[in-house]
């Protein structure tokens, strides 16, 4: 049998294949992608010989074959440079993402946007039922997708398709403003189970399907078109093993005191590391630190804040905004508050390998997590990971899925600069000691909830699906 025959019994589909592109010198080669799908998947996927993942190289233009990484055997869709700007740029991330993030950039609705969108899910669904083995399971990830599961099901209707939406599903009044409100239902109801990061991104989701639809819904079972979908919270977590084992790292404890010492070995670090989104509240945060300063409830002698922002998406609306935002705040942070040689806001715009964050992590006395909204934020997770001594405190937005889980980090309103400084206030003035009970509660979550676990829960769920 030729590869291009060979057919799955686990196909998983992301827009993204779960590796980069790495650049040495003029040879390239790909490597596993960080972050929390990849691991949550790597137990059932890497050298799986029945699995397969189908997505995009995040390289415009013809696909290429099909190839294996770490174990993971991947399958490329190919997306042109035309459907970049429309489909990856456009519908899905400037009408869906912010519209999904409570409108929190005005949300875009454009026709041509809409019909590349629909091509584009086309493409994967047409390529995962190609890919499919006969009563096959698909797991189709994230707002990129969500007409697949539907498109998938009218190809396919042997398959059980599984569908999880990384980021929040917005209130009902939100939801119905976009124009193709009925045809997004109408995709993701092809699914057997739907997987939400909480409680409130399902309902929210049900809300909008019965509004819609009409459709009845018992318990969360939506039945509809002579089938039944089930929705449910599945929160998603992070391989703490590899987060724990890189934090005990002597390698990467030598690398934290060498920055430490670097920001000149300040009583206070304070930290944020950030795709540089506006859904993130960067700006929220250094607004709050700005303020204490000036009100001489911080001091520049002995607290730094060091703000890593990962640069993403550059060239889609409301990104180059809060680019210039933060840096001009970082700027005037700076400029009025430093020292000749001593910055007190060190800003990095540059990804970050995982072994440098956890370094930071590690000499992070508080960690600011302050998104307007956000599906689960995983940096809240892996820095509680990495405090294998129970001190840190983790000031957190009541915005994020993880608030839901770490409900004994210092949750705050990031609408509410006041709350916030005085969180932050209070975290700096508090004596190591003290973080200790909340830090232990959390870090029990954390390891009680990890990405290999919410993959099992969520694959145990849709077998058990009817
Ligand atoms: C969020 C989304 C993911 C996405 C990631 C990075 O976490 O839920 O689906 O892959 O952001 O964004 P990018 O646009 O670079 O894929």
């Amino acid at each position: 049998m030729a590869a291009g025959d060979q057919k799955w019994s686990f196909v998983v589909v992301a827009n993204r294949l779960p590796v980069r592109r790495v650049w040495e010198g003029d040879t390239a080669q790909w490597v596993p992608s960080p972050g929390g799908l990849v691991s949550a998947l790597r137990p059932v996927m890497s050298g799986n010989p029945d699995a397969v993942w189908a997505g995009w190289t995040g390289v415009p233009g013809p696909g290429t074959e099909p190839f294996e990484v770490d174990g993971f055997q991947c399958h490329p869709v190919s997306v042109s440079q035309g459907e970049l700007q429309l489909f990856y740029e456009g519908f899905s991330n400037a009408t869906l993402w912010p519209l999904f993030h409570d409108a929190l950039v005005p949300p875009e609705y454009h026709r041509t946007w809409w019909d590349a969108y629909r091509t584009v899910n086309q493409r994967y669904a047409a390529t995962v039922a190609d890919l499919a083995a006969p009563g096959a399971t698909v797991w189709i990830h994230d707002y990129h997708l969500l007409l697949v599961p539907g498109l998938l099901r009218e190809a396919r209707p042997d398959l059980r398709i599984g569908f999880f939406l990384h980021i929040p599903f917005p209130a009902r009044e939100l939801y119905i403003r976009l124009p193709w409100r009925a045809e997004i239902v109408d995709g993701l109801l092809g699914a057997d189970l739907i997987g939400l990061q909480t409680q409130l991104s399902a309902d929210n989701f049900c809300r909008a399907v019965n509004r819609i639809t009409g459709a009845k819904t018992t318990g969360r079972v939506i039945q509809h078109n002579g089938r039944a979908t089930q929705a449910g919270a599945f929160p998603i977590g992070i391989d703490t093993d590899r987060i724990s084992r890189l934090a005990a790292d002597p390698a990467v404890q030598a690398r934290a005191a060498e920055i430490h010492q670097t920001l000149g070995s300040p009583r206070t670090v304070l930290l944020g590391v950030d795709r540089l989104d506006y859904t993130k509240g960067i700006e929220v945060r250094l607004r709050a630190f700005r303020e204490l300063l000036a009100e001489g409830r911080l001091s520049v002698d002995d607290c730094v804040l060091v703000q890593i922002a990962e640069p993403s998406r550059s060239q889609v609306t409301g990104y180059a905004e809060v680019r210039r935002e933060v840096e001009q705040m970082v700027g005037d942070v700076n400029g009025n508050f430093g020292v000749m040689g001593r910055p007190v806001v060190h800003y990095l715009h540059q990804s970050q390998p995982i072994e440098e964050l956890v370094a930071m992590y590690l000499i992070a006395d508080i960690m600011l997590v302050t998104p307007l909204r956000d599906g689960m934020n995983l940096v809240a997770k892996e820095y509680v990971a990495s405090r294998p001594d129970n001190t840190g405190v983790l000031v957190l937005s009541e915005f994020t899925g993880a608030a839901q889980e770490l409900r004994t980090a210092e949750l705050i309103n990031p609408h509410d600069i006041e709350g916030l400084k005085s969180a932050m206030e209070a975290a700096a003035r508090r004596p190591p000691a003290e973080a200790g009970p909340a830090m232990r509660t959390m870090r029990r979550v954390v390891r009680s909830n990890t990405a290999q676990r919410w993959a099992e829960r969520f694959l145990d769920r849709l077998e058990a699906c009817e």
